[in-house]
């Protein structure tokens, strides 16, 4: 190629640059397609932030205005964003209620207001109708059901006459605890070698879930043979609790979580957790499609489950795929 054609080739390089980037102004200067006021519960686990990260990425995939709040664990600040976001005409709110009861006043507001309520990983309970359009999250209840069957086939592998369980449960009257138990529950019941020593409220806390483990070692000892946390958090808080104990877990004590963040799948791997039951944060695309067929006044699917894996060292736990969470 001679100078001149050269040159002639770099500024068409150069034209083509500009117009890309004119492009990208356009884009980032459209209108977002609705306003999307969303409360949540706050930052106690590697879930959570992970929720909070995939609902913000899914908001700018799909040009979703996005108000974001944090209620810091909090029901009083989950109320009042609601309240806030209903001052401000958001077209949508959505948020993930921390306990299932309280919720009745503010959802009216939003209802008599003419803003469409979308539920996000956790339910409510009440006796209303219509205050909700519909509930995007896990099968909870399916979790303590997949947990529990771990636990049996476990046990049937050791041959164990006599299981002692104790669990370390999420924040009281929330959703997953009151689920995750259920499923458990329900499905060890009819297993005689089953006997649940104690249930405590870890609050899905890290800390908690160490404050919970030294008691329960002080209250069973050696009698311990199971640990079921219904998180992540909670586990990876109570397995220095056990070691300093004088316990290996995944050996001395059996470990069964429940969430599949990256932390935990690599103590699977090392075999300090027995059995991982996921729990996907990866909420924010259904939650974006609804926002748009609500805003464009189209039916909605009252009860959207994501699909969720199993993990345990039941498998080649060498070939789980990074996490993302
Ligand atoms: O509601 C989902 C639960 O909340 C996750 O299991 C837990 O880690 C989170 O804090």
């Amino acid at each position: 190629m001679g100078k001149r054609g050269f040159l002639k080739f770099l500024s068409l390089i150069m034209i083509a640059v500009m117009l890309a980037g004119c492009k990208g102004n356009e884009e980032q200067s459209e209108e977002p397609r609705l306003l999307l006021g969303f409360s949540q519960i706050g930052s106690e686990s590697a879930w959570r932030i992970g929720n909070t990260r995939d609902i913000e990425e899914k908001a700018d995939i799909y040009n979703i205005g996005l108000m974001l709040e944090n209620a810091n664990q909090k029901q009083e600040n989950q109320i009042a964003a609601i309240r806030r976001f209903i001052a401000y005409k958001v077209d949508v709110i959505a948020f993930s209620p921390i306990v299932e009861e309280g919720w009745d006043n503010v959802l009216q507001e939003a209802k008599d207001a003419g803003i469409p309520v979308i539920l996000v990983d956790r339910d409510i309970n009440t006796e209303k109708e219509g205050l909700t359009t519909c509930l995007i999250g896990a099968d909870f209840y399916n979790e303590g059901v997949m947990a529990a069957n771990y636990l049996i086939r476990k046990a049937d592998s050791l041959e164990l006459e006599h299981v002692n369980i104790v669990e370390i449960t999420g924040t009281q009257n929330s959703t997953p605890m009151r689920q995750r138990q259920a499923g458990f529950f329900d499905t060890i019941a009819g297993d005689e070698r089953m006997t649940v020593l104690e249930s405590i409220d870890g609050d899905f806390l890290k800390s908690r879930g160490a404050e919970c483990m030294r008691h329960l070692l002080a209250t069973y000892g050696d009698t311990i043979d199971v640990v079921f946390s219904h998180n992540d958090e909670m586990t990876l808080g109570a397995l220095p609790e056990i070691e300093k104990a004088g316990f290996v877990p995944g050996k001395d004590i059996i470990i069964i979580s429940i969430d599949g963040g990256q932390e935990a799948i690599d103590v699977l791997k090392e075999g300090r957790i027995n059995c991982v039951v996921e729990c996907t944060p990866k909420l924010g695309k259904a939650l974006m499609e609804t926002a748009l067929k609500l805003k464009a006044g189209q039916e909605v699917d009252t009860l959207i489950h994501p699909e969720e894996q199993f993990f345990s060292d039941e498998q080649d736990t060498s070939l789980i795929t990074p996490r993302g969470y």
